[in-house]
């Protein structure tokens, strides 16, 4: 029984995969046979959609399995893995905290990203409650190991981050939260395009980022988020929010982040025991 249910919630999971699929299509974040999506199973099992087809058009079938190296476990006659799979599992291997990576290349965010503006003004309460800001990872080669060396040193800070000349990647404990993560990246950066062809936004101000910075911590968001974890602000210094997109979160406080991702996979381990 354990086994047919476990194929029943992977089939689930595999059609939520193609729901998404659809809406990143629909939504216009993605052209053609782009962007690809990933879920994990367990630490050994991941599902993600297929190299080379268009997400809006995927049924279950289309979907594979990966080890955590990508090395396929599971894929239907005529599908290979994404080939950006080096850069989903880099994410699940620095953060045990993600179950889902979204990656797309919408409209607006995409534009920042090769025009090299990272998304830092607090222009709105929901983007600075949701995201805090977001970086640029450094350019890559699509599917080699320069995105993922890239993206790692913000991995420990962030939720979401452009990829220079090339999209966006936003990753969460759920497939959905991932989705939202990408929708709020895409929201934001329209924002603040706009915003600036209407003269420049009038940002929020540090106390008002301040408070909103306290309902996040409140609401004991899930996710890395630079009001937890800016080195600036917890010296006292303005927060990234203020340092023109050259914060140093990523060198300040990797050990602080380390040691948050340990005590996060520690308690993982221990509730995983008492179930
Ligand atoms: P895949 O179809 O191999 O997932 O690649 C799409 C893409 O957007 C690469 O950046």
């Amino acid at each position: 029984i354990k086994g047919v249910t476990e194929m029943a919630t992977e089939y689930e999971i595999k059609k939520q995969i193609c729901e998404i699929g659809k809406r990143i299509y629909n939504r216009g974040m993605v052209a053609s046979n782009d962007g690809n999506i990933s879920v994990k199973l367990n630490d050994n099992e991941f599902l993600c959609t297929p190299t080379g087809v268009s997400k809006g058009f995927m049924t279950p079938e289309y979907i594979c399995k990966v080890d955590a190296k990508g090395n396929v476990l599971q894929a239907y006659e005529g599908f290979k893995p994404s080939s950006e799979i080096k850069m989903h599992m880099r994410v699940y291997k620095e953060r045990p905290d993600v179950n889902s990576v979204v990656h797309a290349h919408p409209v607006y965010a995409t534009s920042f990203a090769i025009a090299g503006i990272p998304l830092t003004e607090p222009i709105m309460p929901e983007a600075v409650i949701a995201l805090g800001c977001v970086p640029i990872a450094e350019y890559g080669t699509p599917s080699t190991e320069e995105i993922p060396d890239a993206v790692s040193k913000y991995l420990p800070y962030y939720d979401a981050v452009l990829l220079e000349n090339h999209g966006a990647l936003a990753f969460s404990d759920s497939l959905l939260n991932a989705y939202h993560k990408m929708e709020s990246v895409e929201f934001y950066a329209q924002l603040l395009y706009q915003a600036k062809m209407l003269g420049g936004p009038k940002p929020l101000s540090e106390e008002q980022v301040q408070r909103l910075y306290e309902i996040r911590r409140k609401f004991g968001m899930k996710g890395k988020h630079p009001a937890d974890l800016c080195p600036n602000a917890k010296a006292g210094k303005p927060s990234c929010h203020s340092c023109g997109g050259n914060c140093s979160c990523g060198t300040v406080s990797s050990t602080a982040a380390n040691d948050a991702a340990l005590i996060a996979e520690i308690t993982k381990k221990v509730l995983a025991s008492l179930s």
